[in-house]
């Protein structure tokens, strides 16, 4: 496996604050791995940390060999690391090009372009001219995908995907995800919905208030130490 990230040693602060303790974790390139935990558990904070988002000593977060931590987030983007933020975050008064359109501004060459999002997600196409508002849960989180994947990353972060969308959706948006990895693209997931997490990856870390309880592969993984990692019990 050719390591993608490593994070070393990672601590994350709001104010006083600590909110990640020392988090070891390791990515190889073309995997996606999931990150679980219950509510305040660090996850967001994890990918926020790794986007550059928050402070941290710069061999806290390896990206390819290189220290990352603490880079500002334009550069972290440049290198190829790009976040689908929780909650989707479009630009309310943009339509849903010029928020695709947002993405491309780290100017990296690969695969993804207008037209290979517009086909992975045609509907977006129908909408392109309409402002970000107006479309429904499911199609503003294509867009923010779709953003995401404008800037040619090495490494998608998704924070909470399915968050407040109906099955059906969400299980549109994970089939995508299948032609997102087909290009290399290196994913991780962060979810509250612990089995598409799980179905959708082959490994997976568990956080508990802040700390690495649990790391495990997907298959026959004990699920005794898996409740005891989420709940701390
Ligand atoms: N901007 C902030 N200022 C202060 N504390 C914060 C801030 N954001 C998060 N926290 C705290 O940091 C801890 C980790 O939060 P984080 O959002 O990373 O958790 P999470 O695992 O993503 O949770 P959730 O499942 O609810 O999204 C929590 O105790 C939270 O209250
Ligand atoms: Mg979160």
């Amino acid at each position: 496996m050719t390591l993608l990230l490593r994070t070393q040693n990672l601590s994350a602060f709001y104010g006083d604050f600590q909110a990640l303790f020392g988090i070891d974790v390791e990515i190889g390139q073309g995997e996606t791995v999931a990150i679980i935990g219950a509510n305040g558990a660090g996850k967001t904070t994890f990918l926020r940390a790794v986007a550059g988002a928050l402070a941290a000593p710069p061999e806290a977060v390896m990206f390819e060999g290189r220290a990352i931590g603490g880079m500002a987030p334009h550069d972290i983007v440049r290198l190829g690391i790009a976040m689908v933020p929780e909650g989707r975050r479009l630009f309310q008064s943009l339509s849903v090009e010029e928020n695709l359109l947002l993405g491309s501004h780290s100017e990296r060459n690969g695969p993804w372009s207008l037209r290979r999002v517009y086909e992975l997600f045609p509907r977006l196409r129908e909408l392109r001219r309409l402002p970000a508002p107006s479309l429904s849960g499911g199609q503003q989180q294509m867009a923010a995908i779709g953003r995401a994947l404008m800037s040619n990353p090495r490494l998608l972060l998704c924070d909470e995907l399915s968050l407040g969308l109906a099955p059906v959706v969400i299980r549109d948006i994970y089939q995508c995800l299948g032609a997102i990895t087909a290009e290399g693209t290196t994913v991780v997931l962060v979810e509250q919905d612990i089995n598409r997490a799980l179905d959708a990856s082959a490994r997976f870390y568990c956080f508990q208030e802040g700390r690495l309880a649990l790391a495990a592969p997907t298959k026959n993984f004990d699920r005794a130490a898996l409740t005891a990692a989420y709940f701390g019990m």
